[in-house]
């Protein structure tokens, strides 16, 4: 458990946290969410989550709370308070506090903000990839703005309940067409027999995955061969390899779908190759450099121009 979260510009013990009963995350989901994989006390993919931190909040018209410059040093400030070697830190930024009305409220309501962090034992993720997991698929019944990573999760709790239930670890929904979009908290790869890695375009069908971004620089620097387009659980069932990415899990091999095994049902030689080089590559992709991104360079100052 975090032993301090940060709500609304202070750190405060976990287990003292509040937020307002009329945060209208609390109230209407009206708000987004970030999570970045720390690694031996290194935040990973740091810039990447922030720019998409930033492009959800646009995407909502919901204000930016502060400056990159600001955010990044509260972001590791948290990672020391809570001596986070390996884990997770969760940040959460809603319309903030209003009464209860479904339009927007005034423009001079402040964002409301949390981040907390949670620790993960290395070693069983590492267990856990070696052996590979299972998952079970499902109809995606999830609204049509996928791609922001709104905190609206409730189809993806479910997903991932009937996983739970059903012995598996992730459960992959599939659109009407009868293609997979993602995993409920994971995008999915497969590789064909051909060794070619397929996972499906970034639209608004799913979360453009920072860890899938990641992953299509490596595999272009070992010259493996990628395709983003769609793949149904019929080609999954007959694919190579299997796998899934995500901040929290980072790649973990697929080893069976919906009770049957993929390839000869164990972790495949290059998803075991990705996850390493991915997990090697940590300390180039987690300074936490200060954002120069445009976006957060515009919004942020037209908000001082706002007010
Ligand atoms: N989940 N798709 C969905 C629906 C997700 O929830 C996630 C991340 C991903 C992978 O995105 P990334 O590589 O940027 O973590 C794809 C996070 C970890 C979560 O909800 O806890």
């Amino acid at each position: 458990m975090s032993r301090f979260a940060y709500v609304n510009g202070q750190y405060i013990r976990h287990t003292d946290a509040r937020i307002h009963i009329e945060d209208r995350g609390n109230q209407f989901s009206d708000a987004v969410y970030e999570v970045w994989g720390v690694r031996n006390g290194e935040l990973m993919d740091f810039d990447g989550h922030l720019r998409r931190l930033a492009r959800s909040l646009g995407e909502l018209k919901i204000r930016i709370p502060m400056a990159p410059a600001a955010l990044t040093v509260i972001l590791h400030r948290m990672v020391a308070l809570n001596k986070l070697r390996n884990g997770l830190i969760y940040l959460q930024v809603s319309r903030g506090q209003a009464r209860r009305d479904h339009a927007f409220p005034a423009a001079n309501v402040r964002p409301g903000i949390m981040i907390t962090a949670k620790s993960t034992n290395a070693i069983t993720a590492e267990t856990r990839a070696e052996k590979g997991i299972s998952v079970i698929t499902q109809p995606d019944i999830r609204w049509g703005r996928r791609d922001i990573k709104s905190i609206s999760l409730l189809p993806n709790v479910l997903a991932k309940q009937a996983a739970s239930e059903a012995g598996a670890s992730e459960c992959w929904l599939v659109d009407p067409d009868g293609f997979i979009t993602e995993g409920a908290s994971s995008n999915a790869w497969i590789m064909t027999t051909n060794g070619v890695l397929v996972t499906r375009p970034a639209n608004t069908d799913i979360l453009n995955g920072i860890t899938r971004r990641t992953l299509f620089e490596l595999a272009e620097s070992r010259g493996i061969p990628f395709e983003e387009r769609a793949f149904s659980r019929e080609e999954a069932l007959c694919a190579r390899e299997a796998f899934v990415t995500s901040a929290s899990a980072y790649l973990t091999p697929v080893v069976e779908i919906d009770g049957k095994p993929i390839g000869n049902g164990h972790p495949g030689t290059f998803s075991l190759q990705l996850r390493e080089a991915y997990v090697a590559t940590t300390p180039m992709r987690s300074r936490g450099r200060p954002v120069r991104d445009p976006v957060w360079l515009v919004a942020h100052r037209l908000e001082r121009l706002v007010g």
